[in-house]
């Protein structure tokens, strides 16, 4: 399975409007919303109120990465404003209320995602495997769209492929983070589903549709 879910991070907010109807023609399936609240992340995006205006732009699936320090709390606020997945941070939170979080999503019909840094260690995940519909590989350090592809975090992502495969679990992998055709096919060979990509496709100088179709 490949599904290109392109980050509004690298949109240019001037054009908004525009921009989502290039993206609306690029062939993506899904959008990536990237929430960082200052605290958990050093950057300050965007919230609910855009994410219901993006609603109203697209039929793409609404793919909500919050890098929050409390994302029980956000997580219901977005999904009543439109999110269809949504992955948080087992830095943020302690196992228990993760799981509870995950429980509490299913519950109002939305894919629970969950994801962890960079240097964060890839057991660190484990509790979450049998019941999430997606892991979120980093490849760079949440913050700021543009940043280079850190390749050591594929062993991660060969990890959760094995380990899907040796408990007949099926849930997504998906890779953030300094995406291009290179580092895409090498994610994809590692055994990734979903490939965010912000620069690659928004700041593309032969379009977004040439972004998504080169990745694909
Ligand atoms: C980084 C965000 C990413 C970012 C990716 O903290 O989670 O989704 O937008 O941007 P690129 O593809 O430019 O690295
Ligand atoms: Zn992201």
């Amino acid at each position: 399975m490949t599904i290109i879910s392109p980050s509004l991070l690298s949109c240019d907010f001037s054009r908004l409007a525009e921009q989502m109807k290039e993206f609306n023609e690029s062939g993506a399936e899904w959008l990536h919303y990237d929430v960082m609240d200052g605290h958990f992340a050093p950057n300050l995006t965007f919230g609910t109120d855009i994410l219901k205006g993006i609603r109203k732009m697209t039929d793409a699936v609404l793919d909500v990465h919050l890098m929050v320090t409390d994302p029980t709390y956000y997580a219901d606020l977005f999904v009543k404003a439109g999110a269809q997945f949504v992955t948080f941070h087992t830095e943020a939170i302690d196992v228990e209320k993760g799981l509870a979080l995950v429980r509490l999503l299913h519950e109002k019909g939305v894919k629970a995602g969950v994801t962890l840094c960079p240097a964060t260690p890839v057991e660190a995940l484990l509790p979450y495997l049998p019941e999430v519909d997606m892991v979120l590989v980093m490849s760079v350090v949440p913050g700021f769209g543009g940043q280079s592809f850190m390749a050591d975090q594929l062993e991660k992502v060969r990890y959760y492929d094995q380990y899907r495969k040796e408990h007949d679990l099926h849930y997504l992998i998906q890779i953030d983070g300094g995406i291009n055709e290179e580092t895409g096919k090498l994610s994809k060979e590692a055994g990734c589903d979903v490939f965010v990509a912000g620069s690659h496709v928004f700041k593309n100088p032969k379009g977004m549709k040439h972004g998504v179709e080169s990745l694909r």
